[in-house]
């Protein structure tokens, strides 16, 4: 598959997913990075990484249409067939739902559909609940609404913030790429 990442912040999930496909353990290509804040690190990483990317941002367009059919206009250039959104901080509309339908998926830092939204993980650890976790799922248009595909869990007892937080993520760079494999088997 030609992938593209869609993101607005960090990228750390963009950089796992870049990785395992450069040591081979996915066999999709990540064509093509796409940010709509010019601020996100995930450039950076594309930089450092050599994978291509494009700043799209929504204040340039008269609204949401015309913005997601300039990403959709950059996604067919680049042959894309699978969009994996990492921190993309947007809902995603119409336009590019129906260019890219059932091949859209995002990563969620909660056990869906427990605390969906921005501040999911946070809501989750307010919570008594003693297991956290991840989740990859489809998107639709609804917010952090699409069918789940997988997750991953992780316990929090005895462990602070800073220890919760490193372990969320390592388990989302690992949850994405299993996904991605498993999308590529199907
Ligand atoms: C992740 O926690 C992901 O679950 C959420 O946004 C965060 C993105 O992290 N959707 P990064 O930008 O990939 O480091």
């Amino acid at each position: 598959m030609q992938i593209a990442v869609l993101a607005s912040g960090n990228g750390s999930n963009f950089e796992a997913i870049v990785r395992a496909s450069k040591r081979g353990e996915i066999k999709s290509q990540i064509s093509v990075l796409i940010v709509d804040k010019k601020s996100s690190y995930a450039i950076t990483r594309a930089k450092y990484l050599g994978v291509k990317y494009v700043i799209v941002e929504l204040a340039n367009f008269s609204d949401k249409q015309s913005y997601e059919q300039e990403i959709v206009n950059i996604l067919k250039a680049y042959n894309i067939d699978f969009i994996c959104l990492a921190g993309y901080m947007k809902i995603v509309s119409e336009t590019l739902l129906s260019a890219y339908q059932g091949r859209i998926i995002n990563i969620h830092p909660t056990l869906l559909p427990k605390y969906k939204g921005k501040f999911g993980f946070d809501l989750s650890l307010e919570s008594m609940d003693e297991e956290l976790g991840a989740t990859v799922h489809h998107v639709n248009n609804q917010l952090d609404g699409g069918e789940i595909i997988d997750q991953i869990r992780f316990l929090r007892k005895g462990k602070t913030l800073e220890e919760l937080e490193k372990e969320l993520h390592e388990n989302e760079h690992i949850l994405y790429v299993r996904v991605i494999k498993e999308m590529e088997e199907k």
